[in-house]
């Protein structure tokens, strides 16, 4: 059988070679935004979302190639909110995916415009009768992108995440499922819409995706307090330094992984429905769990 690291690494070249065809080239002067766009998306992200949706994807039997693009309006998302949250007016990082950030290695003004860019590529390529034969589908896709995006998914969190209120757990846990497990349960959801997939079967994954939402931005904020930089392609030591509120800065390392290995089981247990079909999704949970990077 294929170990899932091999499918995590197919699904990650799959979606950067979609995406250098898909993103625009420009002659001119406007091509240093398009570069920039390029620089930010193609960059060595681990493409988890990516993979998250093919397996889902594989799940309900939908055709590669569209799946395929809707990973790619999501990876371009993700790369958008990446540019705008190293900004210095927001986290502040010279390093990402271990090389200089889009304002670091273009200018701020650049930053700004490729990550917007980047927004409305996504909802391009999404909208694209190429992704699915039926325009309902595709409207209905583009707008649970754009919620997951949006004031009350990705954007709204990082809000919270700037504005550093220091809450209780549950509102940790609020802000941490907009900013990072909104995009990531859309990650299941755009497979979900094009698999008209039943309402049990969409409760379950959506209670997985929640879960594992949670558990990997813990990981990225216990990364962030222990990981080696080099390793993971970017600063660390980042979030206390800045008062950040997260599991980790409220609780401490130890208290956060023990609520991670909780969380994990708990994680897993949403996939029972699905049996064997679902043994990648399974194994990626201790695969989230034991990233380094
Ligand atoms: C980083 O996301 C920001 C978070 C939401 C935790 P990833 O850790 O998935 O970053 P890439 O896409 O692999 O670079
Ligand atoms: C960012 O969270 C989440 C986004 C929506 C981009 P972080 O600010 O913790 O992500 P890193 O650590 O810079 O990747
Ligand atoms: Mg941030
Ligand atoms: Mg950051
Ligand atoms: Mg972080």
């Amino acid at each position: 059988m294929q170990g899932l690291g091999q499918r995590i690494a197919e699904a990650a070249d799959l979606v950067t070679v979609a995406l250098d065809e898909l993103l625009p080239r420009a002659e001119g002067p406007e091509s240093r935004l398009t570069e920039a766009m390029r620089y930010a998306a193609l960059g060595p992200g681990k493409r988890l979302r990516t993979f998250f949706a093919l397996e889902t994807g594989k799940m309900f039997e939908l055709p590669e190639r569209s799946v395929l693009r809707s990973a790619c309006a999501l990876e371009c998302i993700q790369a958008y909110s990446l540019v705008h949250d190293d900004l210095p007016c927001m986290d502040d990082d010279d390093m990402r995916r271990g090389r200089p950030t889009v304002h670091k290695a273009y200018d701020e003004a650049t930053a700004v415009l490729a990550g917007d860019a980047l927004q409305t590529a996504a909802f391009e390529i999404l909208a694209h009768p190429d992704t699915h034969p039926d325009g309902a589908i595709r409207a209905e896709m583009v707008m649970k992108l754009a919620q997951a995006s949006g004031a009350k998914g990705m954007a709204g969190g990082q809000m919270i995440d700037i504005l550093g209120v220091r809450e209780d757990l549950g509102g940790v846990a609020r802000m941490q499922r907009l900013k990072t497990g909104a995009l990531i349960a859309a990650a299941f959801e755009l497979p979900l819409i094009m698999a008209r997939a039943s309402e049990g079967e969409r409760h379950a994954l959506m209670a997985f995706a929640h879960d594992l939402g949670l558990a990997y931005q813990i990981v990225d904020d216990l990364l962030d307090a222990g990981g080696d930089a080099k390793v993971l392609g970017k600063a660390v030591g980042k979030d206390a330094a800045r008062g950040k509120a997260n599991f980790v800065t409220l609780l401490g390392v130890e208290a956060a992984r023990e609520r991670l290995g909780v969380l994990a089981k708990q994680t897993k247990s949403h996939l029972e429905p699905f049996g064997a079909k679902a043994e990648f999704l399974r194994a990626s949970v201790d695969f989230v769990l034991e990233r380094r990077n």
